[in-house]
């Protein structure tokens, strides 16, 4: 029963492997409510007014949040090389020198500030643009983390001297993000499963990335429609290592491993 009710709350699959940790992780929230079986949490979750602040609880403990900072690094040389080059040399010709990037699956944040540096990086001879990147999560303790953008040194393996130099600032236990970058990212909490999204105005690039892995295919196919939706023309979708979009090529081009383009 608790895998209905997460997966038609979130999408997410939850797999028999998954189940012990799961056990494990809302035993934790029968002890701090004072129940005693699962049945009675169920009830309290569905049946009792205040079950609905408590379906944010059990969200965050089923979500899977394993991020890196430049996670899958090619995405990043793609973006840096390529993507951006073609962004700037376009809008210099038309005059349009917006940029918006959806971090769609953010966690604790280590995906959005590492856009948010190639873009610092790239646009820093190119006055005038506006750049900026939603990231978006459903679970609300690794937002709140985000937004914090403290991490610890470990963490920071990944980050390249030259940047951690110019975006993080050190303390006594780790790192904190730049204003630079923390003025370029905005996190919200955005369920996929909503049957509509509240942005306005469409993106040139979306991540989503290492998130579809926990959706069934009929979930996956109806997020991928209304990323869809929200690119703009021959926008770029970036998906994770193990992901594809192979089965709507109607609507998804492949360019390149884990990189697709809006039809
Ligand atoms: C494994 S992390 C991936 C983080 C990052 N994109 C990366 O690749 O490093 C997956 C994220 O997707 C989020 N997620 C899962 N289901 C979601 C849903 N229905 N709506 C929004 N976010 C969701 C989880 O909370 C989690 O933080």
């Amino acid at each position: 029963m608790f895998k209905e009710l997460i997966h038609r709350i979130s999408g997410i699959y939850l797999s028999e492997q998954k189940k012990k940790l799961v056990v494990a992780r809302l035993s934790r929230r029968l002890r701090a409510l004072n129940l005693d079986t699962f049945t009675q949490y169920y009830h309290y979750l569905t049946e009792n007014p205040a079950g609905a602040s408590e379906i944010e609880n059990l969200i965050n403990r089923v979500t899977t949040n394993k991020t890196d900072f430049f996670r899958e690094v090619h995405h990043f040389d793609f973006l840096k090389d390529e993507v951006l080059p073609a962004i700037i040399s376009k809008g210099e010709a038309t005059g349009n020198r917006r940029v918006r990037v959806w971090s769609a699956g953010c966690s604790t944040g280590e995906e959005p500030y590492s856009i948010a540096i190639i873009c610092a990086e790239v646009f820093k001879n190119h006055r005038g643009w506006d750049v900026k990147i939603l990231a978006t999560d459903l679970d609300t303790e690794v937002l709140q983390r985000a937004s914090h953008g403290h991490y610890p040194t470990q963490s920071l393996i990944p980050v390249p001297g030259e940047y951690l130099a110019k975006y993080f600032v050190r303390g006594m236990d780790g790192y904190t993000v730049s204003d630079t970058l923390k003025y370029m990212v905005t996190f919200r909490k955005l369920n996929f499963m909503n049957p509509s999204f509240p942005m306005k105005n469409p993106f040139d690039i979306i991540f989503c990335r290492n998130v579809i892995i926990y959706f069934d295919q009929p979930t996956k196919i109806e997020l991928m429609n209304k990323f869809h939706a929200h690119l703009k023309p021959q926008g770029l979708i970036f998906i994770g290592h193990s992901e594809s979009l192979m089965s709507m090529k109607e609507k998804f081009k492949y360019i390149k491993h884990t990189v697709y383009q809006k039809v």
